[in-house]
């Protein structure tokens, strides 16, 4: 399994030793959540930040874009080099554009479900994703509870995944923890976000991402 921490939940005072310390913790991308105050209730950090949080990064860029203008934020987080770019299929009217857009830009596009959205939409964009991101939480804040419905939701891409694309990975976030990590595993997930879980871990940010390993 590999982990994201989202650095939604990390202290902002103190950015950049919390980028290096979750990468020395042995996280395997950056989790960066971008709100436009639009698509969701939250505003979140910008390219000036994204430039300081890659700079302090060991591990590659996961930019999560909860935005309405995707085309405008894409170019501005693109030159940064996430590894992945990923855009709500909700605020995009062209989404296979947009996931070509992204790969001729030289990163990896990934399309994100809110979590009621039906996983069938993806079975003929699923050809040109590197991955498809399931949101188990209603998308703008980080500690929020766990949507179970994300396990039928995970099956049910894994089942298009193996038709149509199946080095697609299937990566899912919100309210991840050690209680449904092996759930998520046996559904398919290759990838979990967790923010609150590893930045909130008792016992430290390496136990944390050990224990969802
Ligand atoms: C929610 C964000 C998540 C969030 C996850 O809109 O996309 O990445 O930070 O935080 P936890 O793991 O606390 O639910
Ligand atoms: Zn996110």
């Amino acid at each position: 399994m590999l982990v994201a921490p989202s650095i939604l939940s990390a202290d902002f005072g103190l950015l950049g030793e919390e980028v290096r310390a979750i990468c020395d913790a042995g996280c395997d991308l950056v989790h960066v959540d971008v709100m436009d105050g639009h698509f969701v209730p939250n505003m979140t950090i910008g390219p000036v930040v994204v430039e300081a949080v890659a700079k302090a990064a060991t591990k590659p860029l996961d930019v999560h874009l909860m935005v309405e203008d995707n085309n405008f934020f894409v170019d501005l987080f693109a030159p940064l080099k996430p590894e992945f770019i990923s855009f709500h299929f909700e605020s995009e009217r062209h989404p296979n554009r947009m996931a070509n857009k992204i790969r001729s830009l030289g990163i990896r596009p990934s399309m994100v479900l809110n979590p009621h959205t039906l996983p069938e939409v993806t079975e003929f964009l699923l050809e040109d994703l590197d991955m498809v991101l399931l949101m188990s939480v209603n998308p703008g804040f980080g500690g929020q509870k766990f949507i179970p419905n994300v396990i039928e939701r995970a099956q049910r891409l894994k089942e298009l995944i193996e038709k149509r694309n199946p080095n697609c990975l299937i990566e899912v976030d919100g309210g991840v923890s050690d209680a449904n990590i092996a759930q998520l595993k046996a559904a398919g997930v290759d990838v979990v976000v967790a923010g609150s879980y590893v930045f909130r871990h008792p016992k430290g940010y390496k136990e944390a991402i050990a224990s969802l390993k």
